[in-house]
């Protein structure tokens, strides 16, 4: 099937998509060819960048007077991360910051998208400020803005101070006045310099991974943990967007959501529903509260149990009329019914379905990004979309100097080609942001899966620039 048919096969209504048939990616190809369309098709204020995290890049994780995080201390409990790995070092982004913004430049991208480290800045968490830390970022803000790159700033990308995560971190309703803290001094200390802000990287991850499922920082396995970091970290993402809006002049203000466009396994009742009930935790959960919609209880009941954590005002204050919306997206998910408790829905893996899928399992399915603009743009308090992070992971070999990652620049035209479509239709998607500019620490799994466009050996730490990102300098120069 050609990328002109998917769409007529897909329905591509944007309502309605847990209803589309559901289509198995082999019956696609996913060779779109880079004739099909250039940069100039996406406008000339569309945002090209790549995204990065302070924790999966910096290393220097006990330099300069930096405090310990979270996920320092979580990646050395053993069995926590793949091979035994930790970010002690990373690509070490922390000595090499200039040559990697080099790299950026080079690519032809126009953002860097990176965070900042909250131990890094408040060693202790609140109080006492690190100057070091403060004057490192200045020094990656002003490379970025001396090669003429904008540097768009994530304020919390899950390193938090292991010392506030001892006292039980986004379960603690006092996290509204220490995450509060950590954004009036950043945005005092750049907001000058840098406007473009997002609050918190992925909420659904952190929350759902760290607190209930355990495979993330700090790894607690609990229904009553992750209800509170899914309220309390709600209220600190407005609460800190409004923090930005007095600090920072002119500001354009984001925050992003992990998302994944969810179908049924096939057309039965209790497996649509139970699609619909994966949807509400996995697309709606976050955004919903944030534009006054309150949580999807509606359609997943145990959501009513948040409400016994409101204090008086809550409804109002997880709300902020944010000037975009950063989607990230990465696979499709595919439902069926299950038994378990709350969510009463379970995935049904790539690999049982036998479709294409990336090394950490995500079924590789372009068509669902476009789903996932469409279906976003249809909440009327949302501005303006970003794809703030997209990309893949595939088996990279460093041959004579060269890395020929041939399925990586597929994945990226084939996911250009869903953007483009989206807009074309109408939808406010104005930026597309590549996870990632170089290789990294990839959280649970280390460094086993590598996302860059440009390959890092991880014992020299020299930086080759991959095919896929030669094909981004071609396609963006
Ligand atoms: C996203 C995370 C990012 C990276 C990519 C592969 O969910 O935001 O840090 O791990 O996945």
């Amino acid at each position: 099937m050609n990328r002109r048919n998917w769409i007529k096969r897909t329905g591509a209504a944007g309502a309605g998509l847990l209803l589309a048939k559901y289509i198995k990616a082999s019956d696609l190809t996913l060779a779109f060819d880079a004739k099909d369309f250039v940069k100039a098709d996406f406008g000339s204020d569309f945002k090209w960048g790549v995204a990065a995290s302070s924790y999966q890049t910096e290393g220097a994780w006990n330099i300069d007077g930096k405090g310990e995080s979270n996920w320092d201390f979580f990646s050395r409990i053993p069995g926590k991360i793949e091979r035994g790995e930790n970010a002690d070092v990373a690509a070490d982004f922390y000595h090499k910051y200039a040559e990697d913004i080099d790299l950026i430049k080079e690519m032809n991208f126009k953002v860097f998208r990176f965070s900042i480290s909250w131990p890094r800045i408040l060693p202790n968490g609140t109080g006492e400020i690190n100057l070091k830390g403060l004057e490192f970022y200045h020094k990656v803000i002003d490379k970025c803005i001396s090669v003429g790159i904008e540097p768009w700033i994530t304020i919390y990308h899950w390193d938090m101070p292991q010392v506030l995560e001892a006292q039980g971190g986004w379960t603690n309703r006092k996290v509204l006045d220490w995450f509060s803290e950590f954004t009036n001094v950043v945005t005092k200390e750049y907001g000058s310099k840098v406007k473009n802000w997002m609050v918190i990287n992925e909420q659904l991850s952190y929350t759902g991974l760290g607190y209930m499922q355990g495979i993330f920082a700090p790894g607690k396995k609990s229904i009553k943990a992750f209800m509170k970091s899914i309220h309390y970290s709600t209220l600190c993402n407005a609460e800190s967007a409004r923090i930005i809006r007095k600090n920072v002049i002119d500001a354009n203000i984001g925050t992003t959501f992990v998302t994944t466009h969810i179908e049924p396994i096939d057309q039965q009742k209790k497996n649509i529903e139970a699609a619909n009930r994966m949807d509400a935790i996995m697309n709606r959960l976050f955004i919903e509260p944030c534009l006054g919609l309150g949580y999807p209880e509606d359609t997943l009941p145990i959501l009513k149990k948040l409400k016994k954590l409101y204090e008086p005002g809550d409804e109002q204050r997880m709300v902020f009329d944010f000037d975009f919306i950063g989607i990230q997206y990465y696979f499709r998910t595919v439902a069926k019914h299950s038994m378990m408790p709350g969510m009463r829905a379970k995935e049904v893996k790539a690999s049982e379905r036998g479709v294409p899928a990336n090394e950490m399992e995500g079924e590789i399915y372009p068509e669902g990004l476009y789903h996932i603009l469409k279906k976003f743009s249809q909440y009327k308090g949302i501005r303006n979309l970003i794809v703030t992070e997209n990309g893949t992971c595939v088996p990279d070999k460093l041959e004579n100097g060269r890395v020929h990652d041939q399925g990586r620049i597929d994945y990226f035209k084939s996911h250009l080609e869903a953007v483009l479509k989206a807009k074309k239709e109408g939808v406010n998607v104005n930026g597309y942001f590549v996870w990632s500019p170089t290789d990294n620490f990839e959280w649970n799994k280390g460094y086993r899966t590598r996302f860059g466009l440009v390959y890092i050996d991880f014992k020299t730490l020299e930086r080759t620039m991959k095919d896929s990102g030669l094909w981004f300098k071609a396609f963006l120069g």
